[in-house]
């Protein structure tokens, strides 16, 4: 299997780098939508991932120990270079872990040190879209985002890691025992703002929220595409983008992952989403899939023909 990380073969980064993940069978692909010609997202790794020639120049890198740390193409993301080559986002509250993940302190130019948490596909489906070389996760830094199925807040981190001081992240959470853990990692992160509330009553929350840049919605339910919606109308600017985790066997047991993917799509479209692009989660998660794309996108004005 291709190291998605360091495009060697087994071994290195995250394909051999954390024990106990789930390996599932290699050859993740996506595909865009519409643009099919340049055969955008059919691959398992994007333009400027790492691994693209060894020797290649490393711009911006900082040294920590024998790790150096390099943007990720994606902004607020990045990659630590190291024996292992690991996805990591810049810590917002230095000297805390969320979940017991890695932290990887390096030395800046100035002497001044920075402190990034090791982002583990196995456990995140955004880090897994990411490494499946999605082009586009419109979460960035500055970025406001209604999250919903946040569960114990595990991605949540690095969402409010990448949208920094700046950004905001509303996450949601029906479950009231993940929602505790939600809740007292908030308490450190200014950034995150939590909900405990069932995502099919966007009302219940409508006080707490304002207009969002992007919804992330991994609620695994058969009817997400319908939640999405529904929170899109109350909090999603017209133009604003979305991020979908599709897991296939919550929606449709009986027909091909593929299959359910489609019909997601389709219902996404019948909601004024334009959906963009489409990887599969492999070999981290079987049978899911990450759809993004833009919510009432403007219509391209033609070009004034000339008389
Ligand atoms: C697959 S887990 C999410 C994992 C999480 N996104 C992460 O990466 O750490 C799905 C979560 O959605 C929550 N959920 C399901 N239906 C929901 C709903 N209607 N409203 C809010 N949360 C919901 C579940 O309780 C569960 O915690």
């Amino acid at each position: 299997m291709r190291s998605p990380l360091t495009g060697g073969r087994g071994g290195g980064g995250f394909s051999g780098g954390f024990s106990g993940g789930r390996g599932g069978s290699s050859g993740g692909r996506g595909r865009g939508f519409g643009d099919r010609g340049r055969g955008r997202g059919m691959r398992g790794r994007g333009r400027g991932e790492p691994g693209r020639g060894r020797g290649a120049p490393r711009r911006g890198g900082m040294k920590g120990g024998s790790m150096i740390v390099e943007p990720h193409r994606h902004a607020g993301v990045f990659i630590a270079k190291g024996k292992e080559d690991a996805l990591v986002t810049k810590n917002l509250v230095p000297g805390e872990a969320v979940y017991n993940e890695k932290r990887i302190s390096v030395q800046n130019e100035d002497g001044t040190k920075t402190e990034y948490r090791v982002w583990n596909p196995f456990r995140s489906k955004l880090a897994a879209a990411i490494l499946g070389g999605v082009d586009n996760i419109y979460i960035k830094p500055g970025a406001k985002v209604l999250y919903l199925g946040a569960a114990s807040g595990t991605t949540v981190s690095h969402v409010s890691d990448i949208v920094g001081p700046e950004g905001c992240v509303y996450a949601d959470e029906f479950s009231h025992r993940s929602g505790r853990d939600l809740v007292n990692m908030a308490k450190k992160r200014t950034n995150v703002i939590p909900i405990i509330e069932d995502a099919r009553h966007p009302t219940k929350y409508r006080m707490l929220v304002g207009m969002v840049d992007v919804i992330f919605a991994d609620v695994a339910q058969p009817d997400q595409a319908r939640i999405v919606a529904l929170n899109a109308n109350f909090f999603l600017k017209t133009g604003g983008h979305f991020v979908i985790s599709i897991k296939a066997n919550c929606i449709d047991s009986t027909v091909p992952a593929e299959a359910v993917f489609q019909s997601e799509v389709k219902k996404l479209q019948q909601e004024q989403f334009k959906p963009a692009e489409q990887v599969t989660l492999e070999p981290f998660e079987r049978d899911h899939a990450c759809v993004v794309g833009t919510y009432r996108a403007p219509k391209k004005v033609k070009a004034a023909t000339a008389a």
